[in-house]
């Protein structure tokens, strides 16, 4: 069998890794990939937007699945093409994948079926929207740009001028371009944060094991958000009890829902709830995987993937017995000096193997190069450093533990993943 990642970061080097241990893959290609990644796949030169090119590429090499990981090209119906091509795809087509790229779409498809999110207005004229927030008087509230924003899309203002200027930045200055045609303003809700990612063949959801993300760049959640700076799993605020209800009143209800809207949703549905003291409530939908999520819940699954991935494709997930282990799993992201803003590329990364690993760990190459035959830095998020042991404590100790070999010019991480204080 013959596959085709699409996509280039931390996530799609966890999922190759994964990938590569069924004994079913003959050949992982990786568009347009990253250099970590050309240790475990071949990397082709085709951007991941480019839907003609992959399609052309998945034809002419005779792939038999083409797996769309990153958000913009499901938006752009890359799934939808590659089938009208009768090429086999993981992931939702462009009418499901609106659940991520449209949060008008979403926070109205919980409204309808009622699926607990925070309280929202949706708005498509900046007049209206300033009065609103000036009536409502209620601070901090959060404004959200209606499409994808590279993970920025979401401001959180703390008082009436703060507001109005996020509103002006998204509708006047356009500063996510038509993502913010029509913005949603969202109650402010407060709570630990759990990301739950499921696998959905348009009828069954069989949620993952938890994980938790840390997505502001400074210890104890300070500083301006990132694509996420370390990730756990399982997530030690998501109970037994608590998954119970996420299942009854969050998880079955959204594939439902999609069902019922004539888009039914096949691929992995991320679940991004925030435990509020008025139970679980979905922050946000994305149609993917998770970055970092990925690297901490893959390699606690037991089952095969090509397994899984095909009943997703087939519909037929209530066949299968999806396992994990009971170890936990943390991931620590080592990212380039000034990320989220701006950074050099180009650093060379010392300390690992001739593979681009370090002994003891797993490390996930998010924005990598080769140069000159050195791992070089390439992107602000650079490395993943995922640790497994029987407890999380051990599982960070580890981790931190086998950082202090790597260096590069500018390297930042956070040191306290896993270990932030939680006050309600
Ligand atoms: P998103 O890009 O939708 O994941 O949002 C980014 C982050 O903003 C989330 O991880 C939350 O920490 C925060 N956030 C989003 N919506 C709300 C809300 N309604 N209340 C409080 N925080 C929020
Ligand atoms: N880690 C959050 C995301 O993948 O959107």
């Amino acid at each position: 069998m013959k596959l085709l990642m699409v996509g280039s970061g931390g996530r799609e080097h966890a999922l190759i890794r994964k990938l590569n241990e069924s004994g079913q893959i003959d050949k992982i290609y990786c568009a347009p990939g990253n250099g970590g990644i050309s240790f475990d796949a071949e990397n082709v030169n085709i951007a991941a937007t480019d839907i003609e090119g992959m399609v052309a590429f998945a034809k002419q090499n005779s792939v038999d699945l083409v797996f769309v990981a990153p958000d913009d090209p499901l938006a752009l119906g890359m799934v939808d093409a590659l089938q009208k091509e009768g090429i086999r795809a993981f992931g939702p087509d462009a009418a499901a994948a609106r659940i991520e790229a449209s949060k008008v779409f979403s926070k109205n498809l919980m409204k309808k079926y009622n699926i607990p999110t925070a309280d929202y207005n949706v708005f498509d004229d900046m007049d209206k929207a300033i009065s609103f927030i000036k009536d409502n008087n209620t601070y901090p509230i959060v404004i959200k740009a209606d499409g994808l924003a590279l993970g920025k899309g979401v401001i959180i203002a703390a008082d009436f001028d703060e507001a109005k200027a996020a509103v002006k930045s998204i509708m006047e200055d356009k500063i996510f371009g038509k993502s913010g045609n029509n913005i949603v303003i969202e109650e402010f809700i407060t709570g630990p944060e759990v990301s739950v990612l499921s696998f959905c063949d348009g009828k069954t959801v069989v949620p993952m094991v938890s994980s938790m993300d840390h997505k502001r760049i400074f210890d104890g959640n300070k500083g301006p958000n990132t694509g996420g700076m370390g990730t756990v799993s399982p997530n030690p605020f998501y109970t037994d009890e608590i998954a119970k209800q996420c299942m009854e009143e969050i998880f079955i209800p959204t594939v439902k829902a999609m069902e019922s809207e004539g888009c039914p949703f096949k691929g992995c549905l991320y679940f991004g709830l925030m435990l509020t003291k008025n139970g679980p409530k979905v922050i946000e939908y994305n149609s993917r995987f998770g970055d970092p999520e990925t690297q901490v819940v893959l390699p606690r699954l037991k089952t095969d993937l090509v397994d899984i991935v095909n009943a997703v494709i087939d519909g037929t997930l209530d066949k299968l017995d999806i396992q994990w282990d009971d170890n936990a799993c943390a991931c620590v992201v080592l990212a380039s000096g000034g990320y989220p803003g701006s950074y050099n590329k180009g650093e060379v990364i010392s300390g690992l193997d001739e593979n681009g690993q370090l002994c003891g760990v797993t490390v996930y190459h998010a924005g990598t190069a080769i140069k000159d035959g050195n791992v070089v830095t390439a992107g602000g998020r650079v490395l993943g450093v995922t640790a497994s042991a029987k407890t999380l404590d051990e599982a960070l100790d580890t981790a931190y533990d086998r950082i202090n070999k790597i260096s590069f010019n500018g390297m930042q991480y956070r040191k306290d993943i896993g270990r932030v204080e939680w006050k309600q």
